[in-house]
């Protein structure tokens, strides 16, 4: 008989936040890219560098998930084919796969403490009240379900729903008995945190491409660690953040000393009018502040971030930096920046790449969060230097002795 490769057989990817742009981007890139008709720019797994690992084919991966909201797959792909960003001849030529893809997507679970970001369906409002341990018990029949009817060999589950607002950490987030306790006595709990749980018990990878609590908290790390089950996140590192964390190096690498380092946003998709709340706002800040500081090795650096929404801009954000520097003799100097992008391009193949990625950590038996993919995020859950360079060659180092 011969031996079965650990990898063989299709992946299962699960997307929570189905609909929105990033998991529509994913979607249809992918359908593109299997049946060749875009190129596979902005995917790292398909570089020389990293082709050495074993990684599961992009054909070998099938999508589902789940959303909370009323918006049809179709419609989120009208509005990226509107904003330039998806190919409308890309989105016609893969109508049959992502229509398969919709009809595997199943209702979420509404967090009653967030509110509904968009027009949410009646299914995830009654998910979302249900006590806690059955809001988790239908992510796991979720998951099961997918996982039997598209006969795939394993399942990933990625976070890439709406930011959830930053909350006080409670008592029962510090040890999984804790936390169990917690679900035991109906303790409400964030929706990322329950998917997070579902999938890590049900012994799936949770990759968390937002800046919400996943699989963050000490419970999950110790479960993730419990059932030898691989993690990563948080928060992708798609655009202002990834060109900060190259260049902070460099100022360092010179002696030059930043006196300030000023960042302004402004974006105009759903994930913007998210970010509006204030304690939305306030996590997502919370990453970006937290790595210069690190970087320049500065608590005091004068260093603040704004995010404006500006409706117009839809996809396409703009980031400006103004960084504020001294050299020799006191000479001050200044490096401005503006980056532009649409987030949803950028951080589509990263997600890919993460799947591919993760899989393969967990093929080998790799168990707890990933440090090797440190370079994937903003808040990488192992700490450890936030600098690209050495993050980027943390991976390459992994990846040439595997
Ligand atoms: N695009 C980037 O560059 C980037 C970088 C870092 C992090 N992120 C994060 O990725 C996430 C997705 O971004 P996006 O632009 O696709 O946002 P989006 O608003 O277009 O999509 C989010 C989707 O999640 C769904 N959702 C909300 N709550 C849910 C729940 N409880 N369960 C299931 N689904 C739920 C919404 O209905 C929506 O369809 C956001 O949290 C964002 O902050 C994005």
């Amino acid at each position: 008989m011969t031996e079965q490769k650990k990898n063989s057989g299709r992946l299962g990817v699960w997307l929570v936040g189905a609909r929105g742009a990033i998991s529509t981007c994913v979607t249809y890139g992918l359908a593109g890219l299997v049946e060749g008709l875009i190129e596979p720019v902005g995917l790292c797994t398909e570089t020389d560098s990293l082709k050495a690992l074993e990684l599961v084919g992009l054909e070998d991966i099938v999508l589902g998930g789940c959303d909370i909201c009323t918006r049809s797959l179709a419609e989120s792909a009208g509005e990226l084919e509107q904003q330039g960003v998806l190919p409308s001849a890309l989105v016609a030529a893969t109508a049959a796969s992502a229509a398969a893809y919709e009809a595997r997507i199943v209702p979420g679970l509404l967090d009653q403490s967030e509110g509904a970001p968009v027009a949410a369906d009646p299914e995830s409002e009654r998910l979302g009240a249900l006590p806690v341990k059955e809001q988790i018990e239908a992510i796991g029949a979720a998951l099961e379900s997918f996982k039997e009817e598209t006969g795939v060999t394993r399942v990933i589950v990625v976070n890439l729903a709406s930011s959830e607002g930053q909350r006080e950490t409670p008592d029962s987030w510090s040890s999984l008995a804790a936390f169990e306790a917690a679900v035991e006595a109906g303790e409400a709990q964030p929706s990322s945190v329950l998917y997070a749980y579902a999938a890590l018990k049900a012994g799936y990878p949770f990759i968390n491409f937002t800046p919400s609590a996943g699989s963050s908290i000490p419970a999950l790390r110790e479960l993730a660690l419990e059932r030898g089950v691989a993690h990563a996140g948080s928060d992708g590192k798609t655009g202002e953040t990834l060109v900060k964390t190259v260049l902070a190096p460099m100022f360092s690498g010179r002696a030059l000393k930043v006196l300030a380092w000023q960042g302004y946003n402004m974006l105009g998709n759903r994930d913007g009018q998210v970010l509006e709340d204030p304690g939305h706002k306030a996590a997502k800040l919370h990453n970006k502040d937290q790595v210069l500081r690190e970087l320049l090795q500065d608590d005091e650096l004068h260093t603040q971030v704004a995010i404006d929404l500006v409706p117009s801009l839809n996809d396409w954000k703009t980031a400006w930096d103004y960084i504020h520097f001294e050299g020799f003799l006191g000479a001050k100097m200044s490096l401005q920046f503006t980056w532009q992008g649409s987030d949803s391009a950028l951080a589509a193949p990263l997600v890919l790449d993460l799947v591919r990625l993760v899989d393969e950590a967990a093929n080998r038996g790799t168990a707890g969060a990933l440090d090797h993919l440190a370079c994937f995020f903003k808040a990488p859950l192992n700490g450890g230097t936030h600098d690209f360079h050495a993050q980027h060659d943390r991976l390459l180092t992994y990846a040439a002795k595997s």
